[in-house]
């Protein structure tokens, strides 16, 4: 089957990577018609043959990257109903070796693409923010009124940086622009039918596809950064959230921006609940039946010790919460992990 011309088009920027393309899976099921443009610079070809197994069709995909007008001229002059940007570089460690790399492709890019959408009247957009924008904080769980600490990486900053960007392109667009900003808190897990996940290109540097490799023998072990914490087991706290629901708060909060045209807010997505990384093992090896070998080692550098969200705001005004377990996030993880072998 091919794809729907009459639904509503939505460009997804970063489609083929790991939170947009289980995005793209949730809005097929609500509706809409996404337009996925992806270079490809953090993901692979197969994505898309994932993506069609799941929703049995094709996808309308764009090797091109979104801050190229040349490239997207053709995109953005077809009617799009709104854009969900989640096109950037993302590996904290690399934005400090290398922080132009992430000025250009994080700022840049969506500073051309909120031009572009001025040019062609496109009137929602969904940006890809991050609770790192607090940075280290005492008020857990932390609300969107908790105080934006100075970045703690370039990689922070370019999303500090976005949010201001786009709250200035919805200022300039009297009312004809709007503007929901998701601060997503650590997102996990995988499509249940494994057909898609997070794409382990490198060593990873997150707790969970780490996890998952040491697990599967493709790693000797993962090293939990710290074990004397102030916490109740002395290992980090954070709110881990399964992928998928993270992908249909997106969908909640296009819908948000079609009720209410113009509008611009700030939310926390997360779960709520802070787990260690203790409980994270714990859950993962009940869930799955599997040994995840692992020793206790020094503190990550820049590691917070604990965060998770206040989701309330999300639930209040998108009608949005999460619904997954942890022990479903991480079982959908191995899944994904046995499916992507040895
Ligand atoms: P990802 O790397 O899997 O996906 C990003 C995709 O964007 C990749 O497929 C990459 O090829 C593509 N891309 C990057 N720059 C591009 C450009 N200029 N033009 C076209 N395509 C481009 O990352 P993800 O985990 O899915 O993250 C998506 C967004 O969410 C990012 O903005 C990230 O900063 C943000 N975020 C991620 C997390 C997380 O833990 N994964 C947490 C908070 C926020
Ligand atoms: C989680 C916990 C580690 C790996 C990062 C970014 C943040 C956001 C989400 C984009 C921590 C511990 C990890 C390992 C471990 N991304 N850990 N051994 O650091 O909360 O957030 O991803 O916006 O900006 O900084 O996620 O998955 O790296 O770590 O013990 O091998 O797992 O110390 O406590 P983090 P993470």
């Amino acid at each position: 089957m091919s794809s729907h011309p009459t639904r509503p088009r939505i460009l997804v920027t970063g489609g083929a990577g790991f939170i947009g393309s289980h995005t793209v899976v949730a809005l097929v099921e609500s509706g809409f018609e996404p337009v996925v443009v992806d270079d490809l610079r953090n993901s692979r070809p197969e994505v898309l043959e994932g993506l069609e197994r799941i929703i049995g069709r094709k996808v309308e995909f764009h090797a091109v990257d979104c801050g190229d007008a040349i490239g997207m001229r053709h995109i953005m002059e077809q009617p799009l109903h709104g854009v969900i940007h989640f096109a950037a570089d993302k590996a904290v460690g690399e934005s400090v070796s290398f922080p132009e790399k992430y000025f250009s492709n994080n700022i840049g890019a969506t500073a051309r693409l909120a031009a572009m959408m001025r040019d062609h009247r496109v009137k929602h957009i969904v940006f890809s923010s991050s609770c790192t924008v607090y940075g280290e904080t005492d008020a857990l769980p932390v609300n969107e009124e908790a105080p934006i600490q100075p970045a703690a990486s370039p990689y922070g900053y370019t999303k500090q940086c976005c949010e201001q960007l786009l709250e200035y392109s919805h200022a300039s667009a009297n009312g004809s622009l709007g503007v929901a900003l998701l601060r997503y808190f650590n997102p996990i897990g995988a499509h249940p039918s494994a057909e898609i996940g997070e794409l382990p290109i490198g060593t990873p540097a997150n707790l969970v596809p780490f996890l998952t490799q040491s697990a599967a023998g493709i790693r000797p072990e993962l090293t939990v950064f710290g074990d004397d914490y102030p916490t109740p087991d002395g290992t980090c706290i954070r709110d881990y959230l399964h992928v998928c629901d993270l992908a249909e708060a997106h969908v909640a909060a296009l819908k948000w921006l079609e009720a209410n045209p113009g509008a611009m807010d700030v939310f926390n997505l997360g779960t709520g609940r802070g787990r260690s990384v203790k409980e994270v093992i714990e859950t993962f090896q009940d869930a799955t039946g599997e040994t995840v070998p692992h020793r206790y080692g020094e503190r990550r550098p820049g590691d917070v010790t604990a965060i998770y969200a206040d989701p309330s705001k999300a639930e209040r005004i998108l009608g949005w919460k999460t619904r997954r377990s942890l022990a479903d996030s991480l079982r959908d993880a191995w899944r994904w992990q046995c499916k992507l072998g040895h």
